[in-house]
């Protein structure tokens, strides 16, 4: 079978087999995100993401066969934003949210997607990290944006992703995570 073939497909505990989200998957999703973020999706707005967004693609993560990490994007052409990206609090720290960011990377490029966009909390220093190793930087703020306590927004942008110079750093980036397993 698969899975003993190849353990990465079946999500042992140590690496993260990604697939497509699913409706099924939506309430380990939800259970997530509530563990994640103050303001939080109801699963209804997962489940129209899924159903009626043509633009959205949406990814799972599991570990040990658990659902352990999500993640999306909208791609428009050459435009792509990140619209969420989480991982179990349990988790955290064993480059799954790394391993998914870069497949959201992989996912938008494939599609034709030139430059990525998301916005982060100015007190989410862990994310900011994690998307400055992947070459975005800050190009604006977005002030009050967040309605739960009026923080700001960074808007992170990361550019030319079809251009030989962010492929080499995708591709070092990668080699690093195999390493690191
Ligand atoms: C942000 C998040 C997805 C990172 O996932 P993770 O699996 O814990 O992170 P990883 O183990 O993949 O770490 C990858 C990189 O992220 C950064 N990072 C992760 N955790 C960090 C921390 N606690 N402090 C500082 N940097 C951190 C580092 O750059 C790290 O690379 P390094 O180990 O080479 O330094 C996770 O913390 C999370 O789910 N947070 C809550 C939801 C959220 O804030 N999402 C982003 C919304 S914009």
């Amino acid at each position: 079978m698969k899975a003993e073939l190849d353990p990465a497909a079946a999500g042992d505990a140590e690496s993260l087999a990604i697939t497509r989200m699913t409706s099924a998957e939506i309430a380990d999703v939800t259970r997530i995100e509530r563990a994640s973020f103050t303001t939080t999706w109801p699963a209804d707005a997962f489940y129209n993401e899924l159903s009626t967004n043509k633009l959205a693609h949406y990814f799972v993560g599991r570990a040990g066969g658990e659902i352990v990490a999500y993640g999306g994007i909208w791609v428009i052409f050459e435009d792509s934003h990140v619209t969420t990206i989480a991982v179990d609090p349990a988790h955290r720290g064993k480059k799954f949210g790394e391993i998914m960011l870069l497949h959201l990377l992989d996912e938008a490029i494939e599609r034709g997607a030139s430059w990525m966009t998301l916005e982060v909390r100015e007190s989410n220093v862990a994310a900011q990290r994690l998307y400055r190793k992947y070459g975005f930087t800050t190009v604006t703020t977005r002030k009050g944006y967040y309605s739960d306590n009026n923080e700001n927004a960074l808007v992170m942008w990361a550019g030319n992703l079809k251009g030989d110079l962010y492929r080499a750093r995708l591709n070092a980036l990668r080699a690093g995570l195999r390493a690191h397993r």
